[in-house]
């Protein structure tokens, strides 16, 4: 006999309130007694005085103007579920290609790069990427656990030049690689070893579009996986099994946790925002969920850089208590349809693409031939190696992950965005009485 009949699915999607009551009930008696015990032990009230220095708002970087198109670009396909990227690492490498490139197919690299509006101090777009990218490699291991590669593979063509190996090499740690003559395949399978390679042993999903690269073909290629430790880990004793409610219902591992939070909550839009620091404060992870139960497809058109910056200056630091899935994102990605939607169209091209930077001997021959990306994101509970006293929370209000939600990964001082994705489906054991 199946345990969670139909009615009482509908019962608690359709009466938000005292869904959240209950679960506040079941899920925080062992938080809230830690919480208390730690509070009269303390002096000090719960919210700082002056909020805590925040990295600038995210219009001036390239990371996040390329981020937020591509996302929705990739989102527009309604059938997308656990679409995850790297901002960071798209922007970086095209920013690479684009500096061994001319005439429009640099334009046009260049406008895809170009931040919502100018940057402090007017820095460049391959400045602002080389120094993110340093941050995130030297944090590496601290905050987070981090593998990262970006590589372009030259098919069947003249050799790189050496300037363009040099200056991609140091600036964006892009690796050089070529495809051998054969058959789609073959590169496929090539491509696929490099990202296991690169992620460290993580088997990536295929490519859901089969990538024909003709000689003379660059492709360019991405693999990140992410691992973030928490600044405050989350209770192992209290994870426990609960249902998601995303594209299909699962039951999922849920860790809690009640602490002081950055959160803020747009009442007309009906989402919340939850800005969640990792250890030694070098990056942070945010999250945005709607109130309710639902698909993330309105709030998926909802986003602009704007309102994003918005709710990230209003957040501020309070109780939050805190439910998310324990769970695996894993993401395959082939970005050439969105990428030529928004403007990247003459790099594709063999007449009048223009790579004359990446090879001597290219005229007429070297073109885009595809960019792949694979991703991967791990929710767990730990935290940073440390011990930090528990804050003391008041009232908590609730962060209740059991439904979609976006997930970004910032550094924190750039502000730039090493990853972006979403989550529609939790991996578990299905329940067949969804609705
Ligand atoms: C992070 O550290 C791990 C383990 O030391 C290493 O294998 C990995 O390459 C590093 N990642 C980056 C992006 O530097
Ligand atoms: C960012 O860094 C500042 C300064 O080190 C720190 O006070 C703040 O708490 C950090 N923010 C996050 C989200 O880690
Ligand atoms: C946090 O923001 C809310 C809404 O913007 C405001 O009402 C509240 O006073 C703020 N709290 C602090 C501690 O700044
Ligand atoms: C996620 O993957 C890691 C290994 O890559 C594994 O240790 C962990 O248990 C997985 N988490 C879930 C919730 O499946």
């Amino acid at each position: 006999m199946k345990r969670t009949p139909r009615h009482t699915m509908i019962s608690w999607r359709s009466t938000m309130l005292p869904r959240l009551h209950f679960c506040l009930l079941i899920s925080l008696p062992v938080l809230l007694v830690q919480g208390s015990a730690t509070n009269s032990a303390k002096t000090s009230p719960a919210a700082p005085a002056s909020a805590p220095p925040r990295p600038p708002p995210p219009l001036g970087d390239p990371t996040w103007a390329l981020g937020l198109r591509l996302y929705q670009a990739l989102r527009s396909d309604s059938s997308s579920v656990n679409t995850l990227f790297s901002p960071l690492l798209v922007a970086a490498s095209l920013e690479a290609l684009g500096e061994g490139s001319a005439g429009n197919t640099a334009s046009q690299v260049q406008d895809l790069l170009k931040p919502a509006s100018p940057s402090k101090a007017g820095a460049q777009a391959g400045e602002l990427l080389s120094e993110s990218l340093k941050r995130f490699s030297d944090a590496n291991g601290t905050s987070f656990h981090l593998h990262a590669s970006s590589a372009v593979f030259l098919k069947q063509a003249p050799a790189f030049s050496q300037e363009f190996v040099k200056k991609s090499q140091s600036r964006f740690r892009l690796q050089h690689q070529t495809l051998e003559k054969g058959d789609s395949k073959a590169d496929q399978k090539r491509l696929h070893d490099w990202a296991k390679a690169e992620l460290n042993g993580l088997e990536g999903g295929p490519l859901e579009t089969e990538i024909k690269v003709k000689a003379g073909g660059l492709i360019l290629a991405n693999a990140l996986r992410f691992k973030g430790l928490w600044e405050r880990q989350f209770s192992e004793e209290s994870t426990d099994l609960r249902t998601f409610l995303g594209k299909k219902y699962t039951k999922v591992m849920m860790m809690h946790r009640a602490g002081l939070y950055r959160r803020h909550e747009d009442i007309d839009n009906m989402v919340q925002l939850l800005e969640a620091p990792l250890w030694g404060g070098k990056a942070s992870i945010m999250l945005l969920m709607p109130f309710h139960v639902e698909s993330l497809a309105r709030l998926d058109k909802l986003l602009t850089l704007e309102l994003l910056s918005k709710w990230l200056e209003k957040a501020n630091v309070t109780s939050v208590a805190i439910s998310l899935p324990k769970a695996n994102v894993t993401s395959t990605l082939s970005l050439q349809k969105q990428l030529s939607a928004l403007g990247l169209t003459d790099a594709w091209d063999q007449k009048v693409a223009d790579f004359s930077g990446v090879s001597d001997k290219s005229k007429g021959k070297l073109h885009l031939g595809g960019v792949v990306h694979w991703a991967s994101l791990e929710l767990a509970a730990q935290a940073g190696k440390g011990d930090l006293e528990d804050e003391s929370v008041e009232k908590p209000k609730l962060f209740y992950a059991d439904h979609p939600f976006i997930v970004f990964v910032r550094d924190n001082t750039t502000g730039a965005l090493l990853l972006m994705g979403a989550l529609d489906h939790a991996e578990g054991e299905a329940l067949h009485d969804e609705l």
